[in-house]
């Protein structure tokens, strides 16, 4: 009679953190154990820990009180193991220790909790061998093959709670605000927070502006007794270097009107803090998955939301690509339709 092997898997938190990290570690190991009999470790700052075999035990008791706690209990770093400087190489194989940690300790699946570019190292270390679940977190929800990440509904909640409270200073001094949000290369955050919020004028790196055009739905505005306007901008649109993006549409506007113009850069308050209820369900559904699959032995996949429903997708399909706004989205037709300005008209 052959006995089964109990299954021993460690967590990670990779990348920038976000609210919801928690929820999906302790979705993850209370399935594991509660559910699968499973012993669950956790590598502290994200891929540094699982080449310096730094990592602490989880226990259920452990992953109990942290569902609604912001930031990682386990820590995070942009860590990236396989992108090493020649003198790096020389010194320090770090896919190697990698590959050796996950043998001393006998694992048999890590998960990798992280963004874009945590997936593309999850997916690097499935190449190499290695059991490998992805879960995808990021504010900025642009990682591939996912309907949403964790971490984007309350980036979008903090953001949407920041531009409902300029309107009310923005109407009482007919000024022009503009808020700064966050988002390289997706304008997802910009694009739902501007939507909820009531911006009038909504700047993404997806959708190329005219500063001609902004300034011509300002004047608009002002034309038609609308004593002032709310821009939200993603971090990520087109501007000079020594600027942020928020200051060089507040000067270039200057430049043609006026009227007073403010910027706020909302910064590091959108990944702060306690998820909100949305994220802490899909953190925790996530995570919940993340263990069925190590149970079925279903590995080097990343768990998606697709139409509602937690699927398994093929970390190797994710790997290098991004989910970015499209110029045609629903969404910013639906906004056009009612006289939301992306600056290109
Ligand atoms: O995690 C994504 C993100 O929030 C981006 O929107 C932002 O530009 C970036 O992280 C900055 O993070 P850090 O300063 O931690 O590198």
């Amino acid at each position: 009679m052959s006995i089964k092997k109990r299954k021993k898997i460690g967590i990670l938190t990779a990348g920038g953190d976000c609210p919801g990290l928690n929820a999906a570690i302790r979705g993850v190991g209370k399935t594991a154990i509660i559910e699968h009999d499973m012993e669950v470790i956790g590598f502290n700052a994200g891929y540094s820990g699982l080449i310096n075999e730094d990592y602490i035990e989880l226990p259920e008791s452990k992953l109990s009180g942290i569902l609604t706690l912001g930031g990682t209990i386990l820590g995070t770093s942009r860590e990236k193991p396989f992108k090493m400087s020649k003198k790096d190489k020389q010194n320090v194989d770090k896919p190697q220790k990698i590959k050796d940690t996950y043998k001393n300790l006998g694992l048999d699946c890590v998960v990798c909790i992280g963004g874009n570019g945590t997936m593309r190292t999850a997916a690097m270390l499935a190449e190499e061998g290695l059991n490998i679940i992805g879960i995808p977190k990021t504010i900025d929800n642009d990682v591939w093959g996912t309907d949403m990440t964790f971490g984007f509904d309350s980036a979008v909640q903090i953001a949407t709670n920041s531009i409902d409270r300029l309107h009310t200073t923005a109407n009482s001094h007919g000024r022009i605000m503009i808020i700064e949000l966050m988002g390289h290369h997706a304008g997802w955050i910009a694009l739902y927070a501007g939507l909820a919020g009531g911006g009038d004028i909504i700047l993404i790196p997806e959708i190329e502006y005219n500063i001609q055009s902004v300034y011509k739905t300002i004047k608009k505005r002002y034309e038609q007794n609308k004593p002032y306007s709310i821009i939200v901008v993603a971090e990520g649109i087109r501007h000079p270097k020594k600027y942020s993006a928020a200051s060089y549409i507040a000067e270039s506007i200057s430049s043609f009107t006026d009227m007073e113009t403010r910027q706020t850069v909302l910064g590091y308050v959108q990944r702060g803090g306690s998820p909100t209820p949305m994220d802490r369900v899909l953190a925790t559904r996530y995570g919940a998955t993340a263990a069925e699959l190590i149970a079925q032995e279903n590995y080097g996949k990343m768990v998606a939301l697709k139409n509602n429903e937690i699927v398994p997708v093929s970390l190797s399909d994710v790997s290098n690509k991004l989910n970015l706004v499209d110029k045609n989205d629903p969404l910013v037709l639906k906004a056009r339709n009612l006289g939301v300005s992306f600056g290109d008209e």
